[in-house]
């Protein structure tokens, strides 16, 4: 059963899964302003490293759409550009760590830039909402494409019959396609690889025990929630043959940034000698990152955390592994082993 994470409407807007109404209610929210589109990607309504980038690019088109049939957007090549450049830095801004969103608008606006230098002011308009429709569907086509190269490449790591733990959620709600680790996963359910899936509940926003159980429920794959905290307990008993997971953005030396609690579920793992495998597209790496120590961290609301009033919280959304704690990473363009300094320089020569 597939529920699309975004589509078109008709008249050019977005429509956006409401992912914080999960699994009790499937809305669609339709956007077509800049505003809503950041709102929406703050508030988690629509996530996920390579989905945000591609929901923030159809939101941009949308908005340049809604505009340009209104009248207000600019008709004038220097205006036109000044108000894309805007709108895609307000976007890159609205969640700072998975760099997938900075990579996509980055795009966006070097097609439109590209573009429109061969365009009179007269066209201005219409090209620009034609080309950013275009790149943003170009964009969301690869995402699906990349999707399903790792899961072909990652899927004959695991044995048999694997029982495997993931974290957060990697799937069809957090990209373009198949998903990254739970895409992986998909397509070793299918191939006999995989039996059953220990899914970490991932607080404080449950993404894990709301949306990878409701994903893994509609696929028929085999699913048991536990909370964050008994992962140890789950892997010391020998119920994990692998971790598998996502990365919201890689550094140049390997380190991943990932939803919090990753870093714990990569030291569990070594201690237990499980394999910690991640998975992430060509456009999670940030090269320009040399470690972790270089990427952002997301700090969220404290109200996403109960406790007494006025207690004071702190709560980082993202944590960052180290390298040498992972086995593997899962790309599109195959699997790299460490060291990862020479792998991934190797993966983007
Ligand atoms: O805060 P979220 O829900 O956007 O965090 C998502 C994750 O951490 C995923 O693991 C990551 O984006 C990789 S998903 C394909």
């Amino acid at each position: 059963m597939h529920t699309d994470a975004v589509k078109w409407t008709s008249s050019g807007a977005v429509y956006l899964l409401d992912q914080t109404l999960l699994p009790d209610e499937t809305a669609y929210l339709e956007v077509d302003t800049i505003d809503a589109m950041v709102e929406a990607i703050r508030a988690l309504r629509v996530r996920g490293a390579p989905l945000i980038g591609v929901a923030a690019s159809m939101g941009i088109a949308a908005a340049a759409n809604r505009m340009a049939v209104d009248g207000s957007l600019p008709g004038e090549k220097t205006a036109a550009l000044s108000w894309l450049e805007s709108a895609c830095d307000t976007m890159a801004r609205a969640r700072p760590t998975a760099v997938n969103l900075a990579w996509a608008v980055n795009r966006l606006r070097s097609a439109v830039v590209e573009r429109l230098s061969t365009v009179n002011d007269d066209d201005t308009a219409e090209v620009m909402v034609r080309t950013l429709r275009r790149e943003a569907q170009r964009m969301w086509d690869e995402d699906a494409a990349m999707c399903s190269a790792m899961a072909t490449a990652g899927a004959v790591l695991l044995p048999a019959a694997s029982s495997v733990m993931t974290h957060c959620n990697t799937g069809m709600l957090a990209t373009g396609g198949i998903g990254t680790a739970l895409g992986v996963i998909r397509m070793a359910h299918e191939q006999g690889r995989v039996k059953e899936v220990y899914a970490c509940e991932a607080r404080p926003l449950r993404q894990g025990s709301r949306l990878t159980a409701w994903e893994l429920a509609r696929l028929d794959i085999p699913c048991t929630v536990v909370v964050d905290s008994a992962a140890a307990t789950v892997m010391a008993q020998g119920r994990v043959n692998a971790v598998i997971l996502g990365a919201d953005r890689i550094a140049a030396n390997g380190d991943v940034a990932n939803k919090i609690g990753t870093q714990n579920l990569a030291i569990i793992a070594k201690e237990y000698g499980i394999p910690f495998y991640v998975a992430a597209p060509t456009s999670t790496f940030d090269l320009d990152a040399a470690s972790g120590v270089a990427i952002p961290i997301e700090e969220r609301p404290a109200d996403e955390v109960a406790t007494a009033e006025g207690v004071k919280v702190y709560n980082p959304a993202f944590d960052v592994t180290p390298a040498h704690l992972i086995s593997g990473i899962i790309t599109d363009r195959g699997v790299i082993e460490p060291p990862y300094g020479e792998s991934i320089r190797r993966l983007f020569d």
